[in-house]
């Protein structure tokens, strides 16, 4: 890697910049990320930048808590692959890439071992095996897990693993744009978040690993600065495709708080762990009545999260919710040993709050959690640009309308592996960036972020993205219509106008960040509106009242691109058929049996 401190300076007032050269430029230091770099590093690829918006070690991932899917059969032998990639399809409600989901589901179980191997904190059985528990909709015990932390401990260990290889990190670091002239990436342009100065990152290959966009809701697990939908609104800005942008993921169970208490209020939709319904964590409503026997008498609290959801949703709206929005979970019928060695964090967590998971319920609802849609990518992770990979969240076709809890961490680690070794099949260093991009696309581009610093307007930022996530929250949420979303589409429109007319200060302040934030959520509310405008249909997260059931002519996955001139343009791509071995595993009917766990 070689870094040029020459600063340049013209007619168009081009601030000064760092420059980067390397040959791959890895965006996201979170498990996609880290894992890819791994794959480079083992494959003798060590020209490689894995750039943060946060610390090191700090991202995303950490926030995982339940736990990774893997065929192991560590309980159940009769598991496999093939009816681990079943379960995925069947719950994506078949409008999955099959040959991803199969990527995924035959890589796991070496996943795990190897993870294991660099010395990830599993939770073990009593022979000390790794441990698999229950996660919503899946015909077997499949999830590995350590304790309720598992992305946390994942992340340490990849990291761990990537500092023995000496991989090169760099923190606090946004990037802005994708250097590309529609049809190949070239690299990057960011600042340091910690200084303001831009950097420009000429790159061979551009890996974004930079999650999805779930926080554009107001209701979210995520922290508020992640999940923005940077990494698809930077791939779209650079020309390629997105997909299946109108599946997003309510998880059932986020923390439902008196948002008045100063205490409490932070923690307002944060996650509550599927893995407390995992181990036998019950759903109450304010009449005392579990309901989940109405909605879902055989899967009950671990059926899909989009059923759980809508469940949820519905008896708040109906009345049987609690003061502060929520419904009862109760694990109270475990003893505290166990729940302490099964959920540690969630249960310090309610300690710390005055709630003792052990005694009493806590109250949740649901909250957005996860975009199923991102960017379209083939095989590999490549999307339509050639040399632009996207992986992780940031990517579509893995989960369909509807993800499985624990096939996030896995696509992570399993997506990261592909892309690493396809690229390095072919790297031979940073590639040529041409004049022309520098002129054309890269200058002009610091010059209107430099002109944007420090600038005066009528509105503030974190009002302006607080309405935007309200927007999208009443327009694009768990259940949707026409008439509402076409209005959502509108406001939008209105917001646009704001977003132009904000209040930004320097490049080292914090709406500097935000207000570049808001621009990709803007791209990212508008692709979630159309594609939920487009598909008349209910099919897994996304849920038309005016369109209630699955219509089979939309078995297919609706694609984003940038129009020459206004809104975005959408088409439709047909899904292909899964594989002889996964259509026969979903012929045979395999599905959980809740009762096991009672
Ligand atoms: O509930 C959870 O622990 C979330 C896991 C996931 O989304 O994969």
């Amino acid at each position: 890697m070689k870094t040029d401190q020459e600063a340049t300076s013209d007619s168009r007032q081009i601030p000064a910049y760092d420059r980067v050269d390397v040959s791959v430029l890895i965006i996201g230091a979170g498990a996609a990320g880290a894992r890819t770099a791994i794959e480079l590093a083992d494959r003798g690829v060590d020209d490689v930048l894995v750039l943060g918006k946060r610390g090191h070690g700090d991202a995303h991932t950490t926030w995982a808590r339940g736990g990774i899917n893997g065929a192991l059969g560590t309980h159940d032998p009769e598991d496999n692959w093939a009816i681990h990639a079943a379960d995925t399809i069947n719950e994506g409600h078949f409008v999955n890439d099959p040959e991803k989901v199969e990527t995924v589901t035959k890589q796991m179980p070496d996943r795990l071992r190897e993870l294991d191997e660099w010395g990830m904190a599993f939770s073990r059985t009593d022979d000390g095996e790794i441990d698999q528990r229950y996660f919503g909709a899946q015909s077997f015990r499949r999830t590995a897990f350590a304790g309720d932390h598992t992305g946390e401990s994942m992340l340490n260990t990849l990291v761990a693993k990537a500092q023995e290889l000496n991989i090169p990190y760099r923190e606090n670091v946004m990037i802005t744009k994708i250097l590309s002239d529609g049809t190949r990436a070239y690299g990057a342009v960011g600042f340091d978040m910690d200084t303001g100065e831009f950097v420009l990152f000429n790159a061979g290959c551009v890996v974004l690993a930079a999650g999805g966009y779930a926080a554009i809701y107001n209701r979210h697990t995520s922290r508020d600065d992640e999940n923005n939908g940077d990494g698809p609104a930077l791939a779209y800005d650079a020309g390629a495709t997105l997909m299946d942008m109108e599946f997003v993921q309510f998880h059932p169970t986020g923390m439902a708080v008196d948002e008045s208490d100063p205490d409490w209020e932070p923690w307002s939709g944060r996650l509550v762990t599927e893995a407390v319904r995992g181990e036998g964590g019950r759903l109450y409503n304010t009449n005392g009545e579990r309901f989940m026997k109405r909605y879902s008498p055989d899967q009950m609290e671990l059926d899909a999260r989009d059923v759980v959801a809508r469940a949820i949703a519905k008896e708040i709206s109906e009345g049987r919710g609690t003061e502060n929005g929520g419904v009862y979970l109760d694990i109270s019928h475990r003893d505290a040993e166990f729940i302490a060695e099964r959920l540690p964090r969630m249960y310090d967590r309610f300690l710390e709050l005055g709630v003792d998971m052990a005694a009493e319920p806590v109250e949740v609802a649901p909250t957005a959690h996860y975009g199923m849609g991102g960017v379209r990518v083939d095989a590999y992770g490549e999307s339509d640009i050639s040399g632009l990979f996207a992986i992780g969240e940031t990517m579509a076709g893995v989960h369909g309308a509807n993800r499985l809890g624990g096939n996030s961490l896995a696509e992570t680690v399993a997506y990261g592996v592909v892309a690493g070794e396809r690229i390095a099949d072919r790297i031979d260093g940073p590639g040529g960036l041409p004049e022309e991009i520098i002129n054309s696309v890269f200058e002009p581009h610091v010059a209107d972020l430099a002109a944007t610093a420090g600038r005066s307007g009528t509105y503030d930022v974190d009002s302006v993205l607080a309405e935007l996530r309200e927007l999208m929250w009443n327009h694009a949420g768990i259940l949707r219509t026409e008439e509402s979303i076409q209005a959502g589409l509108d406001q939008l429109d209105t917001l646009r106008e704001k977003a132009a007319d904000i209040r930004i200060g320097d490049g080292t302040d914090e709406s500097f960040e935000l207000a570049i934030d808001l621009g990709f959520m803007l791209t990212a509310a508008e692709s979630v509106l159309s594609g939920a405008l487009e598909r008349t249909e209910s099919r897994g997260a996304h849920y038309r009242s005016d369109y209630p059931d699955v219509d089979d002519d939309w078995q297919r996955n609706i694609c984003f691109e940038r129009a020459d001139i206004g809104r975005m343009r959408l088409s439709t791509a047909s899904v292909a058929p899964p594989s002889k071995a996964v259509q026969s595993a979903l012929d045979s009917g395999y599905e959980l049996d809740y009762h096991q766990l009672e």
